[in-house]
Order: C-alpha cells, then sequence, then structure tokens
C-alpha cells in the first residue's frame, strides 16, 4: 500500500515539534500576562456559521461534508465565528471584557505552497464586550508584544473598513456591491473596484498609506463623507493610543481584510522578505457578528497568528530556538542488573529527563546511541558498582568518568545536567 499524506497538510516531527512548541508557549506565555484565557471550539461546526458573515473568500474555500445524519458540517476554517457562537451559546451571562484566546488547526480548501497549507495553525485571541479604541490598541499591543518576545521582526499596518464601507454609504453603493468591492480590494482588483464602484475618490482612499500624511490626505478627501469621516476618526484615536504606546505602525486606508465581518480598525502583520505569503498576523474589530447568533450587541476586536507562517518567517530569521536534550541514558552492561538499571530509571525519571536502553544492546553500541540522541550523561550500571550500592556517570561531553554513591546519585545528576 503506498498511501501519502492529503497534499496541504504535512507530518510533523519532533524537532520540528519541540521548535513549534518552544514558540507557542512562548507566545501563550504573552497572551497570558495580558489576561488572556485558553478556550477550544469544535473542529467541525455547521456549515451556517460560516455562510453569512465570513464571506465568499472564506467560504468558497471550505472543506464541507455531510455527516452519516444528513447535516452540513465543515471544518472550521477560522475560529472568530466559533467563538462568537461559543459566546452566544456558553459565555453569554460571563462578566465582560471576556479575553479569549485559541491555539488550533483550521482547514482551508486553497492551492498549497510555501506558507499556505490546507491544514493550518491559528493563534489568536477575541476581547469581547468592549467598544473603545483602547481595546483595539490592546489587541494590536499584544501581536506586537507576542512577536518583541520571540524576536520575529515584522511590519504593522492599520487601517479601518468603517472608512472603506462608510464611504460607499456616503456614495449610496449598494450593500451586496460593497461586500464585492471589499473583496476586490482585499485582492488588489484595482479595476474590479473601478469597475464595481467606478468612484474616483475610493480608488485615491485605497492608495493612501504612509503615517499622519496619509490621515492628513484622508481628511481632506473625506471632507464631504460624513459616515467616512466619522469612521477616520475612530482609527486616528487607535493610532494615538498606539503612539502613546510606542507601538511602530503604518496607516494603509487599502486593507479590507478577506472576512466581510469586520466594521472598524483591521490591521495586518507582514514579514515582506517571506515573499507571497508573508502576511503573518491578521485582524479587527467586528462589532456586529455576536449580535448574528445570539442577538445581543456585544462588540469585539481579535487577530490571529498564522502559526505555521511564524515558524517560517523564524527560519528566515536565523532565530535560534533553545533546543531540546537528553539528560541521561541509563546503560544496563549485562542482563543481571537491567531490573536495577529500571529502577535507578524510574527514580531519576522524577527529576530528569532519562532514556533508558531497552534494546537489550552491548555498552558501544548504547554510546553511540546516546552520542546520537545528544544525552549530557551516560549513566553506565555494572554488577561490580552495583554491589558497592555505585553506577557510573560518563560525561558525553569530554569523556569523564566518576562513580556515584546511588543514594547521592539523583542529587549529583541533577547537579551535572543544571
Ligand atoms: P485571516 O487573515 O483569514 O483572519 O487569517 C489569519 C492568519 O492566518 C493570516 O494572516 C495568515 O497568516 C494565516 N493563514 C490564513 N490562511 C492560511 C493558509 N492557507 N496557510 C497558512 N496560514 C494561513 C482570520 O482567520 C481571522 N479569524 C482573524 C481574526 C481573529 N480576526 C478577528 N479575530
Amino acid at each position: 500500500m503506498d498511501v501519502k499524506k492529503p497534499r496541504g497538510t504535512r507530518d510533523f516531527s519532533y524537532p520540528e515539534m519541540e521548535d513549534r512548541g518552544h514558540i507557542q508557549e512562548s507566545i501563550s506565555a504573552v497572551f497570558e500576562r495580558f489576561g488572556y484565557r485558553q478556550i477550544l471550539t469544535p473542529t467541525f461546526e455547521h456549515v451556517e456559521l460560516f455562510a453569512q458573515k465570513s464571506g465568499d473568500e472564506i467560504t468558497e474555500h471550505m472543506y464541507v461534508f455531510e455527516d452519516k445524519g444528513g447535516r452540513k458540517v465543515c471544518l472550521r476554517p477560522e475560529a472568530t465565528a466559533s467563538v462568537c457562537r461559543m459566546y452566544s451559546e456558553e459565555l453569554r451571562d460571563m462578566r465582560l471584557p471576556l479575553r479569549l484566546y485559541y491555539f488550533c488547526p483550521m482547514f482551508r480548501y486553497e492551492r498549497p505552497q510555501k506558507g499556505r497549507y490546507r491544514e493550518f495553525w491559528q493563534l489568536g485571541m477575541e476581547l469581547i464586550g468592549s467598544k473603545k479604541a483602547e481595546a483595539d490598541a490592546e489587541a494590536i499591543l499584544l501581536a506586537y508584544e507576542s512577536l518583541k518576545a520571540i524576536g520575529l521582526s515584522s511590519e504593522l499596518e492599520v487601517g479601518h473598513v468603517g472608512v472603506l464601507r462608510g464611504l460607499m454609504n456616503d456614495l449610496g453603493i449598494a450593500a451586496d456591491v460593497q461586500d464585492k468591492a471589499t473583496a476586490a480590494i482585499d485582492k488588489g482588483d484595482r479595476d474590479g473596484l473601478m469597475y464595481l464602484t467606478e468612484s474616483d475618490v475610493l480608488g485615491r482612499l485605497i492608495g493612501l498609506k504612509g503615517t499622519s500624511d496619509a490621515i492628513s490626505e484622508a481628511e481632506k478627501l473625506l471632507s464631504d463623507y460624513p459616515t467616512a469621516s466619522a469612521a477616520l476618526g475612530e482609527l486616528k484615536e487607535v493610532l494615538n493610543w498606539l503612539d502613546l504606546l510606542a507601538v511602530p505602525y503604518k496607516v494603509n486606508l487599502g486593507i479590507a481584510r478577506g472576512l466581510e465581518y469586520y466594521t472598524g480598525m483591521v490591521f495586518e502583520m507582514r514579514v515582506p522578505a517571506l515573499a507571497a505569503q508573508n502576511q503573518i498576523c491578521g485582524g479587527g474589530r467586528y462589532d456586529k457578528l455576536i449580535e448574528l447568533f445570539s442577538g445581543l450587541s456585544v462588540p469585539a476586536v481579535g487577530f490571529a497568528f498564522g502559526f505555521d507562517r511564524v515558524m517560517n518567517a523564524i527560519e528566515h530569521q536565523g532565530i535560534t530556538i533553545p533546543k531540546k536534550q537528553v539528560d541521561v541514558v541509563v546503560a544496563p552492561v549485562n542482563d543481571e542488573v537491567r531490573k536495577a538499571a529500571f529502577k535507578i530509571t524510574a527514580d531519576l525519571r522524577g527529576e530528569l529527563s532519562v532514556d533508558l536502553d531497552v534494546m537489550g544492546r552491548k555498552l558501544p553500541k548504547i554510546m553511540e546511541y546516546a552520542a546520537e540522541v545528544k544525552a549530557k550523561y551516560v549513566l553506565i550500571v555494572g554488577p561490580a558498582d552495583l554491589k558497592e550500592n555505585k553506577a557510573t556517570v560518563r560525561n558525553m561531553a569530554d569523556g569523564k568518568q566518576e562513580t556515584v554513591d546511588l543514594k547521592d546519585l539523583k542529587r549529583r545528576l541533577k547537579e551535572l545536567c543544571r
């Protein structure tokens, strides 16, 4: 049988899993320092959850199937809609704000390439309950601090879909055309946008990028458009917070995001050197999504790191991740001492990372194995030593050996391995 893994999925062996685990823990620790608590939603959901507000970009790429009960379900393509559903179903009586985060795989049937997979992981957060600009600023600050904690440099761009949609409202563009226009902006399809909206002002607005100059330009451009101007005022407030918190950013009024549920500030982080799939993080404010599921008007803001892209960026930027190492390999020299060696191992495993030969190999072969797994020490358990309640510790770095009393063994090995 020649069965391969499905296209767009990956196997992760242990060195990679250890690196991923280290980075995930480092970022989660920052999330927890900001007061976020981890949650988990189901891997599959009812299709309707994503049908209304996630946008064609997501729904066209969903893994949809019918279960044995004839229900249409899908593998989750993202988690924000799931978290809003969970809030409506499970958390609606909890005191706000709720600070939640998740780390789990998402599934999108896209054309696989480096940085784009059919199964990929997101590490994301949702701050539920506040409509204040400082909640937006907290989300952005958290993304920024997370990357700082792992030493990754990236570029942050902040925009506001309320400015885009506000302008389209002021121009009298119908809601369904707005959705298509927003998707065109997200794809960078300027001609499509012009065809849909025929608006020169909108065309100029999405080209505005930079710092405070982009904001002043936008203010001039939008002076006759009250809804768009009001949204621009909201964006300025968020930017004021970022200035206060010394988070470096660029304004980009052309960020539309691929998901339709955003209503306010939106942001993306990129590592330009990663070529095509360089967006490592995306998020923004969505004040109407929870209402869609619960009828409760609860505002929220959040973002998700594309975890696999973060890992690609780490590799690209040459960031070293501390490697895990086995502390001790226990080597019974013959069958006579095997039981005693196992008991010693069991005791040491309470506090150290200990590997025991279970292959019945001879000492030289165990030494080769210990070198291969990069053990720091080999504990040689031989009959002569054992008779005196002793064992021999060999340092794999320099080959030096010392004989240690069994009663002192754990303390001594801990001292050596520290
Ligand atoms: P998104 O921009 O669709 O937003 O995805 C977030 C991140 O996931 C992207 O910036 C990218 O790094 C990564 N990503 C997306 N598709 C793939 C793929 N096929 N392979 C690898 N990585 C990928 C969301 O999903 C929103 N739920 C984020 C959010 C949370 N907004 C508010 N709260």
